[in-house]
């Protein structure tokens, strides 16, 4: 399929190209950012950040303007765009019959946009069929959650299935890449933590409830567990922590049980074989020092979930700390393996 990419100069664009270069289904035609990379070739347009050169064949495209005329003949875009445009132009290739696959924040809680995470709810996809963007339905929007959003639902799904969720709180770390280019000074992170990230908190609660939702052929019926969040960022280049407590309905009754059902959870795409889901979706450690960004987020493609320090807790019943690569798992990767689902389910053809 011909694949256009919108905000292919930012930091997640980039990811999306490098991810993408040898994909067996999905091939890059066309490239789209702002008016200031328009008309460049993309290695003149582009500060790139990745630590693989840009391939020839992208190297030399030459960036459009993001409207559907401007990119000209794709079937159907992943958006790294600005969240300040991003509803706008994301809109507008919808309404044109160009499916979007996003990466933004803009559409994640309308109603009839899934909030996609393969392994937890892809059943969510069906909510498509509800959007009004193209006048034959032909036009969709599909969102990935955010980058921390995606780490805690994927560990959460089999205990929330389980137990049932009552009351969530954690505390994040956060990697530099996590803020974009060039992100936060370096004046302010070097041998340093800043415990707060703009705008990061709000979502937690929300975009975890969607996403554990149960849908009920018309809509998302959404868990009612309460959620305490504080979002730090840390001095680490790529892996979003998460140390997480949690309360259930109903009490686990030893930490075997707790780690028996991550290690039985049925994986619902385990037997699609989509391109980008990693081998072994949970990495579950005994070792008390792991998971660590440095040592595991890359592991299995970055598209694992990496899980330890599984214990008893007084007031919650369970904690644990989670881990996962922030701009593939919980970002440019996430949203390539929901195209590839959504290839595989017949959205995209
Ligand atoms: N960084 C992450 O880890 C991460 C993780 C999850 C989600 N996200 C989300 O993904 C999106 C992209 O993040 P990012 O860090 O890659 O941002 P970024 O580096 O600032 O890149 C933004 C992209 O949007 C383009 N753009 C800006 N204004 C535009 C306009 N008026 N018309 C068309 N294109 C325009 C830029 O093009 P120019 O270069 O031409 O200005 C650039 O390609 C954001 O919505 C962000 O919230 C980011």
């Amino acid at each position: 399929m011909n694949v256009g990419i919108l905000g292919a100069t930012g930091a997640v664009g980039q990811k999306f190209i490098r991810l993408l270069v040898k994909h067996p289904w999905f091939t890059i035609t066309a490239l789209g950012a702002s008016q200031r990379s328009a008309g460049k070739p993309y290695a003149e347009a582009v500060n790139w950040i990745e630590d693989v050169p840009i391939s020839d064949e992208i190297a030399h495209l030459i960036v459009k303007e993001c409207t559907p005329e401007a990119l000209g003949s794709v079937d159907f875009v992943f958006s790294g765009l600005d969240s300040n445009v991003a509803s706008d132009i994301e809109a507008c290739f919808a309404k044109a019959s160009i499916p979007v696959i996003s990466n933004a924040k803009n559409y994640r809680q309308d109603p009839t946009v899934p909030l996609l995470i393969p392994e937890v709810n892809p059943d969510h996809i069906s909510l498509i069929s509800s959007q009004d963007f193209s006048q034959d339905g032909s036009g969709w929007i599909v969102t990935n959650p955010n980058c921390i959003a995606v780490p805690l639902s994927l560990a959460l799904k089999p205990l929330h299935d389980r137990f049932g969720l009552k009351n969530l709180s954690l505390t994040t770390l956060q990697a530099l890449s996590g803020a974009g280019y060039p992100g936060v000074s370096s004046l302010d992170i070097l041998a340093n933590v800043i415990p707060f990230i703009s705008a990061e908190e709000p979502k937690i609660a929300p975009e975890t409830q969607k996403i554990l939702g149960l849908f009920n052929s018309t809509l998302i019926e959404r868990p009612s567990f309460t959620v305490d969040a504080t979002c730090t960022r840390v001095h680490t280049l790529n892996g979003h922590m998460a140390a997480v407590s949690c309360r259930f309905s109903i009490k686990p009754s030893s930490v075997e049980e707790v780690i028996q059902t991550l290690k039985e959870y049925p994986n619902p795409i385990a037997n699609l074989n989509l391109p980008t889901s990693p081998a072994q979706l949970y990495y579950l450690y005994e070792q008390q020092n792991y998971p660590q960004p440095r040592l595991h987020a890359d592991c299995d493609k970055g598209m694992s979930l990496h899980i330890g320090r599984i214990r008893d807790g007084d007031f919650f019943h369970t904690n644990f700390v989670c881990m996962a690569h922030n701009t593939i798992r919980g970002a440019a990767g996430g949203a390539i393996l929901n195209a590839e689902l959504l290839h595989k389910k017949g959205y995209l053809k």
